[in-house]
């Protein structure tokens, strides 16, 4: 196996998007082609107003519908992101205190330019209609915690992206969690076969599209829904039309079952022990990471099956555990590892990428059909690798095979993306959290409202 080279085995196997590639090169539908150009440079720009150049000279202000203000600060951004992306370098009205750089990123320039007109610009309106415990709760801890995380930053928090009044918001967000929907609809276990989880998600769109023009002037395209639950992508089988362009943020990012990366979000799982917001951080350096590869967890899903068959408890460097001994700590484990094994579960996601990451653990994917979390903007292939399940009993060899410079380049990779992959409350700058709404702009930016239906 002396030839195996590391390129190999990073060719991932999930559509990816370009998303940022395709914001630049193919401008939305409809966009005008400069849509700033009619402003003189020396009218101060009033966002609720638009200024008309008239042929003798004077300028003309007429009032500005929310939906025209609206795009035209989207139009505004796209354009700064093009010229970032072509000077290789960023405008902000403010000092910056991270600059993204290097190649974990796809495009650090555009990530970096399109980051900054997210704070400057981006508002997200939360819908008040419903009660808790079926709307407006979610689960803060468990593996699900990004539910109930996410909704207490928007509804709670006292973010800056959350809009005063949905006049003002870029996207519309559903505030359900599906993990609290069907603790409180199936338990106790009622009759799966009524379709509660989809009804009530469809309820609660039929009053909101009822109520305000603003479902109604996407059709849904500029709403969107977060969860991790498994079942999430579920509530659209009963009505698909209804849900064709909400944009569902979801850790069952699976392409095999109707995810799609342009319009969808994958999320990351990140399992959060109570009175924490995230796995341990563990600053051991590789050459004190004694163990090969590491990995313990339950048998769910076939790719587990197929890791148990070839390494459960079987090798000293390449181990993997059903059950941990009692005198082994997981966390400690992973932070002893150089390799940690994220294979996927009953379902793609697995908590384990960010534990992985936090523990400063290369990960190495074993899941089929998944998109990987902020891979529009995040190379993975420059900081984990990835084992299709065929090449499960050869991992020793892969692994043995990265030469270690090369290990600890990649390591090194995956401390600087640590920030990206940690849960602050409030929101810090580049967090997780602060990633999940890049996310959704970014597929805002990517979508242009009629203007004449507001
Ligand atoms: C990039 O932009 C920043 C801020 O606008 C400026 O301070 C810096 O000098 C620029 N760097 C280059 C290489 O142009
Ligand atoms: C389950 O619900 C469906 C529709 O609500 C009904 O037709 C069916 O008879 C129910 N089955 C059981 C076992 O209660
Ligand atoms: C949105 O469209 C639906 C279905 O066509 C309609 O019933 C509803 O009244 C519309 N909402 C508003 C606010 O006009
Ligand atoms: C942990 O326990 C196992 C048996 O369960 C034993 O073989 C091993 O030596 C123990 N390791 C340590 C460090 O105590
Ligand atoms: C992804 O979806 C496909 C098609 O439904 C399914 O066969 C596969 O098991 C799913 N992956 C996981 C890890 O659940």
């Amino acid at each position: 196996m002396a030839k195996l080279t590391l390129a190999q085995f990073i060719v991932f196997p999930a559509v990816f998007v370009f998303l940022i590639f395709v914001l630049l090169h193919l401008p939305p539908i409809n966009q005008n082609p400069n849509p700033i150009s009619h402003l003189s440079s020396s009218t101060p720009f009033n966002p609720s107003k638009t200024y008309h150049q008239t042929p003798d000279g004077r300028t003309r202000i007429t009032k500005t519908s929310p939906t025209t203000r609206i795009e035209k600060g989207l139009a505004r951004a796209r354009a700064a992101i093009r010229e970032a992306v072509r000077s290789k370098n960023y405008t902000s009205e403010k000092e910056e205190t991270f600059i993204p750089r290097g190649d974990v990123y796809r495009n650090p320039y555009a990530f970096h330019q399109s980051y900054i007109e997210m704070e400057k610009r981006f508002r997200i309106w939360t819908y008040r209609e419903g009660d808790v415990p079926l709307v407006h709760d979610g689960p803060v801890n468990n593996i699900y915690a990004i539910e109930g995380q996410f909704m207490a930053e928007m509804e709670r928090g006292k973010s800056r992206l959350k809009a005063r009044h949905p006049d003002e918001a870029h996207v519309f967000y559903l505030p359900m969690s599906i993990t609290r929907i069907v603790q409180y609809i199936y338990r106790p276990p009622v009759n799966y076969s009524g379709n509660y989880l989809e009804r009530l998600v469809t309820d609660y769109i039929h009053v909101i599209a009822n109520k305000y023009p603003y479902w109604n002037r996407s059709s849904g395209a500029d709403h969107f829904l977060l969860s991790c639950h498994d079942w999430a992508p579920d509530i659209s089988t009963v009505t698909p039309d209804l849900y064709k362009n909400l944009i569902r943020v979801l850790c069952n990012a699976n392409t095999s079952e109707r995810f799609q990366p342009i319009r969808d979000i994958s999320l990351p799982e990140v399992n959060i022990p109570h009175g924490q917001l995230g796995p341990p951080h563990l600053d051991r350096p590789p050459n004190q990471r004694h163990i090969l590869a590491f990995f313990a967890g339950r048998e769910t899903g076939y790719m587990r099956t197929l890791l148990f068959k070839s390494w459960k408890e079987n090798d000293d460097e390449v181990q993997v555990y059903e059950h941990l001994p009692q005198n082994k700590s997981y966390s400690q484990s992973m932070g002893n590892s150089r390799f940690c094994l994220c294979p996927s579960g009953w379902e793609v996601a697995s908590p384990r990428i960010v534990e992985a990451i936090a523990a400063g653990c290369v990960p190495v994917i074993i899941s089929d059909y998944y998109v990987l979390p902020f891979s529009e903007v995040l190379d993975w292939s420059k900081f984990s690798l990835y084992v299709p399940s065929y090449k499960i009993p050869e991992i020793k060899n892969i692994l043995k095979a990265v030469p270690y410079s090369r290990y600890l380049e990649i390591q090194k990779r995956v401390k600087q993306l640590q920030r990206h992959f940690v849960i602050n409350r409030q929101a810090k700058p580049y967090d997780l959290l602060n990633m999940i709404f890049h996310s959704i702009w970014l597929r805002r930016l990517n979508v242009r409202l009629p203007l004449n239906s507001s």
